[in-house]
């Protein structure tokens, strides 16, 4: 199972790659990148064997969520969808992601084939309705998906929990039993009500599942999984939604829209599409029942039942081909736990990228993925440490050793021949199995095999001392014979780890004056050939830099918390306060007696607020607006009566109230106007 559908000498292939499409309401992080980074050195590896690779996937932009989203920011949904896509583009970019289209399932594209697909599925008989009965908020006049409704656990009574399960007894339970149960987007209590949905008659196509899910498209995990649901019998899918969502509505069913989870693998097809323009006949060729290239989804265990249960049967009713492969990943771990907002280790990708060369994640990453639906933990140490003796210690210590002496001895130029050693075509050799492992997503297997034989080039090179043997008169062409056979060993190894390592590869392509190095090119040496002077290709990971990261992932986190709760935006699903709530805030006019910058926060300010006879420390982040030296002597309105946050700089005691839309516009204060310091406001 995942072994390649072809043997590794096949003539090219056609494949087709996708990976999950994110959600348009969230940034990207390291999870994410996971994903994305098994999907990229799969995809980059397939193109350098000589396939035809295209990846192409799309912004998941439709949902409850999103719409809420927009709603609680004051924009439009899309205008949220586009903002985030630019947002998210850029990571993947910066990442060296080598998709070839990412597009957005609110999408032209998107519609005609969702259109499409759901009106052959009705012509096919696999379409029902039904009336059922949903949680409903009276306020926001809405159906509430599952995860918008929140309660006391029926059977430990703990409060606050998710519709679906208790977090401190772990019971599963249906929302409609949850004690106390109420809207997350009004706080009202929901109300049980009937309408009308659309259901896709999933148990039509068991037969083709059950035969399909025990085949090479999945992993055995997978499958066995699938079993149990299976036996669970297959339930039918309700694909509508009761309007307002944000989706495309149902073209025969005014104010029912398609589901997200409908919609958003067809945005792979849809993104292909985008890509194609025109070119109708080779879209055909992918999507068409019976097509003979490969279709192959990189997603994560959570979103499996979509992928190997509903979106088979959808492409199957709807007449497309099925996909070649779904390929599973685990969760990512960071040093050993959930990634956690309040110790540092919910890193978004562009926290990274401030902070690393995406070139070290790339290659720890791969260092520890497999085939199997494992998690993976990044280890922060463990991170540092592997990369520093791997990529630096070992890798490119090699060419380091080597390519001081062909430039400064041997004109720039590497021998005509290699000494008396199969060591060279030990390493060409080693090509096979690594490739395999590549093709079968076996990566640490791959980056074990690579280090193993970066280890017998280095301990050549020390065998031989170059350094050495060079004072003995008459050694000169031994010296270039070994010193060239130390920069092929390098290249190979650059050739193998090109997948994962794009960018020191194109550094060595320079290093070497060499075309981009495909993968056949390990099998035979560089000999005769001018190099250009070396430079160092990477640095090491300092620890510091692990710290500033953590650190500033633990800094946006709460300034979120701080700029979302403090801008006031017009909000129509905010729950509305009685009077009596609103006079419990108790606001102060408040003097800055001392303004300071915070070491280490980009957005935040210390301010002492001056309330009377009592000062106030408070974070505020309005470092975008105005430097400390502005602050000094101006007045403010704070919130004196909130509870103080612990913050990773000190203790916050109070919020200044700032309005504004950001950046350089955030209007908090005035010039000293005379009033009472401490003098209530209302
Ligand atoms: O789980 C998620 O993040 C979804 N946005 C993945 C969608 S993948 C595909 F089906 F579109
Ligand atoms: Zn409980």
């Amino acid at each position: 199972m995942n072994q390649p559908s072809q043997p590794d000498n096949a003539a090219s292939r056609k494949i087709l790659v996708t990976a999950a499409l994110p959600y348009a309401n969230g940034p990207i992080h390291l999870g994410h990148m996971l994903e994305y980074v098994q999907t990229d050195i799969w995809t980059r590896f397939q193109r350098m064997r000589g396939h035809d690779t295209t990846w192409v996937w799309a912004d998941d932009a439709h949902g409850t969520p999103i719409m809420l989203s927009a709603q609680k920011a004051g924009i439009e949904p899309q205008q949220l969808i586009d903002e985030m896509k630019q947002e998210h583009e850029k990571d993947f970019v910066d990442f060296e992601l080598s998709f070839d289209n990412f597009h957005t399932t609110h999408s032209d594209e998107n519609r005609h084939f969702a259109e499409l697909i759901y009106s052959r599925l009705k012509e096919g008989g696999h379409i029902t309705t039904r009336e059922i009965e949903q949680l409903y908020d009276p306020e926001a006049e809405m159906f509430l998906p599952d995860r918008f409704v929140r309660g006391t656990c029926p059977k430990c009574h703990t409060e606050d929990q998710d519709s679906d399960a208790c977090e401190n007894c772990s019971t599963t339970y249906d929302a409609t039993e949850l004690i106390n149960p109420r809207s997350v987007v009004t706080g009202a209590t929901p109300v049980k009500k009937l309408s009308e949905q659309y259901f896709f008659k999933l148990g039509n196509f068991e037969a083709m599942l059950r035969e399909w899910t025990t085949g090479e498209q999945l992993q055995p995990e997978i499958s066995n999984k699938l079993k149990e649901w299976f036996d669970g019998g297959l339930m039918d899918w309700d694909i509508s939604r009761n309007k307002p969502y944000w989706g495309f509505e149902i073209p025969d069913a005014p104010g029912k829209y398609f589901y997200v989870w409908l919609d958003a693998p067809i945005g792979y097809m849809a993104s292909h599409k985008h890509l194609l323009g025109d070119n109708t006949a080779e879209f055909d060729n992918y999507w068409q029942a019976g097509s003979t290239t490969e279709l192959i989804h990189f997603i994560g265990k959570d979103i499996a039942y979509f992928h190997t249960l509903f979106w088979p049967a959808v492409l199957e009713g709807a007449g497309f081909r099925k996909p070649s492969q779904v390929h599973c990943h685990g969760f990512l771990t960071v040093n050993g736990q959930k990634m956690s907002k309040s110790r540092g280790t919910f890193i978004k990708a562009r926290t990274y990228l401030d902070h690393l060369s995406p070139e070290y994640l790339r290659y720890y990453f791969a260092a520890k993925l497999n085939a199997k639906v494992e998690d993976i933990d990044l280890n922060l140490e463990d991170f540092v440490a592997r990369v520093n003796s791997d990529l630096v210690g070992k890798v490119v210590n090699i060419a380091s050793r080597c390519a001081g002496f062909i430039t400064s001895r041997f004109d720039s130029t590497l021998a005509d021949s290699l000494p008396q050693t199969t060591l060279f075509e030990e390493s060409a050799a080693a090509g096979d199995t690594i490739a395999q492992a590549y093709e079968s997503r076996e990566y640490s297997k791959a980056i074990r095999e690579i280090i193993a034989q970066a280890d017998k080039a280095n301990q050549y090179i020390a065998e031989h001392a170059p350094w050495t043997l060079i004072k003995t008169p008459g050694s000169e062409q031994q010296v270039h014979e070994i010193c060239t056979l130390g920069i092929n060993l390098f290249r190979n190894l650059i050739i193998y780890l090109k997948p994962v390592l794009p960018e020191i590869a194109a550094q060595t392509e320079a290093f070497l004056k060499h075309e981009p190095l495909q993968w056949q090119d390990s099998k035979a040496p560089l000999l005769g050939h001018g190099i250009e002077k070396f430079k160092p290709l990477i640095k090491r990971i300092e620890s510091d830099t692990i710290e500033a990261m953590v650190n500033a992932s633990k800094e946006s986190m709460t300034e979120e918390t701080t700029i979302q709760s403090g801008p006031l935006h017009d909000d129509p699903v905010s729950a509305e306060i009685t009077f009596e709530d609103f006079a419990k805030v108790d606001l102060r006019v408040a003097t800055i007696v001392a303004a300071d910058h915070v070491e280490g926060a980009d957005k935040l300010l210390q301010l002492t607020l001056d309330i009377g006879g009592e000062t106030r420390n408070v974070f505020a982040g309005i470092k975008s607006a105005y430097s400390p030296d502005q602050l000094v002597g101006r007045q403010t309105v704070m919130v004196a009566n909130l509870k103080p946050r612990k913050m990773r700089f000190g203790m916050s005691e109070g919020m200044v109230l700032a309005a504004g839309p950001g950046g350089s516009d955030l209007f908090v204060l005035t010039p000293d106007t005379g009033a009472t310091a401490g003098m209530r406001v209302k």
